[in-house]
């Protein structure tokens, strides 16, 4: 691996993803889509997906669209492999290179006692956070010709027990471990790999799976604070954090899961 030194290139050059072809799952809405926008921002070309085609659709259009960079859509369920193949073949083939795949797709139903939890439940939840996105790397790795940056979504769960949580936990407890694996694998072909770990943040997902708990009398507000910074994340704030990863700022980083926290898993 021949030594890649960093130190002349100016700070603006080293975060810009000018050129550069993007894919973002589950970019309809939330963390995705706020990722979509940085790099779009950032000058990347994207490819917005999401199994909400007409969402997927609705944020590719109000990218903001840079010297070079256009943003197209598609719908594309993460747990079909064709699909998944079908979109990196489209990046390749509408902005000339696929450089970076960011995994962001995944659920977190209610769930609650790992004893009661049906086989239909923990089949889904795996499937779809874990097997979607080993198979999304995979088809990815596959057409990174000049290498590339893959970036999974994990969670501050990846990293400890969460009482009535339990398979929601196991799945990213997953995709920490698949991130460390696909590094390995993926290192000699150019291609890095890394995590990002976020702590709640405020999205149309989290505030659907709150609102039960708010009905039964929950301070939401106090829950979702709960973080050293004593304030609630926005989907902005995990995706400044994974347009850091993607870029050549973080050309040494592969293999390891960033929390966005706010110190959370610090406190505990
Ligand atoms: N919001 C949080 O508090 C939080 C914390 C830690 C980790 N995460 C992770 O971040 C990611 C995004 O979370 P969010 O809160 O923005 O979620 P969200 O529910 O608000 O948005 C998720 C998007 O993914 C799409 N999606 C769901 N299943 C899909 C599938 N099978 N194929 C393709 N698209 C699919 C949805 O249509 C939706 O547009 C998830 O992987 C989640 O586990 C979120």
């Amino acid at each position: 691996m021949p030594i890649a030194d960093f130190t002349d290139r100016a700070l603006a050059d080293l975060w810009s993803l000018k050129g550069r072809g993007a894919v973002v799952t589950g970019g309809a809405r939330g963390i995705g889509e706020a990722v979509a926008r940085r790099l779009a921002e950032a000058g990347a070309s994207v490819l917005v997906t999401d199994v909400d085609g007409d969402g997927a659709a609705r944020v590719a259009s109000s990218l903001p669209v840079g010297e070079r960079a256009s943003h197209r859509s598609m719908r594309v369920d993460i747990t079909d492999s064709t699909a998944l193949g079908v979109a990196a073949d489209s990046t390749v083939e509408a902005f000339g290179r696929l450089d970076i795949w960011v995994s962001n797709a995944g659920i977190y139903p209610t769930t609650g006692p790992a004893i009661d939890a049906a086989d239909d439940f923990i089949d889904r939840m795996l499937t779809v956070n874990v097997r979607g996105t080993f198979a999304a790397a995979r088809e990815a790795a596959r057409r990174m010709q000049a290498g590339g940056v893959i970036v999974n979504l994990a969670s501050t769960t990846g990293f400890h027990a969460s009482k009535g949580i339990s398979a929601y936990s196991t799945s990213k407890h997953a995709v920490v471990g698949l991130t460390k694996n696909l590094a390995l694998e993926f290192a000699p072909l150019g291609i890095r790999v890394l995590g990002v770990a976020p702590t709640v943040i405020d999205t149309p997902g989290v505030r659907e799976q709150m609102r039960p708990l708010a009905e039964a009398g929950l301070d939401v507000e106090a829950a979702m604070a709960a973080n050293l910074l004593g304030r609630t994340g926005v989907p902005d704030d995990v995706a400044r954090v994974v347009l850091f990863a993607v870029s050549d700022l973080a050309a040494f980083l592969t293999g390891s899961t960033i929390p966005v926290d706010a110190g959370a898993l610090a406190g505990r």
